[in-house]
């Protein structure tokens, strides 16, 4: 039972600023507190900022926004996710954007290579950098991560570690033309709001841990975007999508995970509170807080 969290502040991997301040708020909220009533001995990072990059000198490779800042502050990243999981401990992170999850991931899978992935999203997030309309390297961790489209430079200390059957996907609704082609292509199990719809999410949960963890012997590493929520649950984060899930759809998917007793790092991503006003705020800060309360033990009875 224990718990690190650290929270790592970057807004790189999208264009629109403020998501980095979605974990001081969590942590004021006083999540830390939260979880630590919950029975962990919790050890705090601190808010990771990672300064050496100067965004202002970071021109564009390709297409693709912000690389160099990305890279690096997502390496450290792999790097903090991977001490915490040796030293047996479950790694919180707090984003930020979704392109840390190419570090959490990278971390988890370098301890626990038999992991699997439970990614929640309105997106895919696994754009190649031939498939990117918009550069933001938020939409692409996936692929970065499954060895997908051609290979940067900059990004080769990201190993193609994840498999195509060890990532399942939970409440997707906005997905690419080219994004639909590579998880078609690759056979990549995915669980839209239309399957969340037709089937209720207790059955989309048990399929989805039925595919990338059959026997419910491999470590699970839970990656959060809060965007997955419909947009009058988590109103503040950059790319809202009408038709998400439900309050409690998303907590569901939290317990059930909890439940397995195999969750072995969790990320609660796109938090930005810069993006609405305070009550919108508040409520995306709260939901955010429950969501790694519901993934960590807390139970309704
Ligand atoms: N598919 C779009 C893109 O690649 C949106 C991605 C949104 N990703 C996120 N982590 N919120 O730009
Ligand atoms: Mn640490
Ligand atoms: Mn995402
Ligand atoms: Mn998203």
């Amino acid at each position: 039972t224990d718990a690190s969290s650290g929270n790592v502040l970057i807004s790189g991997g999208q264009p629109r600023v403020g998501v980095d301040r979605g974990p001081i708020h969590m942590v004021e909220a006083g999540l830390i507190e939260q979880i630590s009533e919950l029975g962990w001995k919790v050890k705090f990072d601190g808010h990771h900022q990672f300064e050496d990059v100067n965004a202002n000198n970071d021109p564009p490779i390709g297409i693709l926004k912000n690389p160099r800042l990305v890279s690096r502050v997502t390496e450290a990243v792999a790097k903090v996710i991977e001490g915490h999981a040796r030293l047996g401990e479950l790694p919180v992170t707090l984003g930020g954007d979704h392109s840390l999850a190419m570090g959490t991931i990278s971390g988890t899978l370098s301890v626990h290579p038999e992991a699997c992935v439970v990614w929640v999203d309105a997106h895919a997030d696994i754009n190649t950098v031939e498939s990117t309309d918009s550069g933001n390297i938020h939409g692409m961790p996936v692929s970065f991560l499954l060895g997908l489209g051609s290979q940067i430079p900059e990004f080769s200390w990201v190993k193609p570690i994840l498999k195509t059957d060890r990532i399942v996907y939970i409440g997707l609704r906005d997905v690419d033309a080219g994004e639909k082609r590579i998880l078609r292509e690759n056979n990549i199990k995915a669980f839209s709001m239309h399957e969340v719809d037709k089937y209720g999410i207790g059955k989309v949960v048990e399929m989805a841990l039925d595919h990338v963890n059959p026997n419910r012997d491999r470590p699970i590493h839970l990656s959060f975007d809060v965007d997955a929520l419909d947009p009058s649950v988590a109103p503040s984060t950059g790319t809202p999508v009408r038709g998400g899930l439900t309050f409690r759809e998303g907590h569901f998917i939290c317990e059930a995970i909890c439940e397995t007793g195999l969750l072995a790092a969790l990320d609660l991503m796109e938090v930005n509170p810069s993006l609405a006003d305070d009550v919108s705020v508040r409520q995306t800060v709260q939901v955010g807080c429950s969501l790694v309360r519901s993934a960590l033990g807390e139970t309704l009875l």
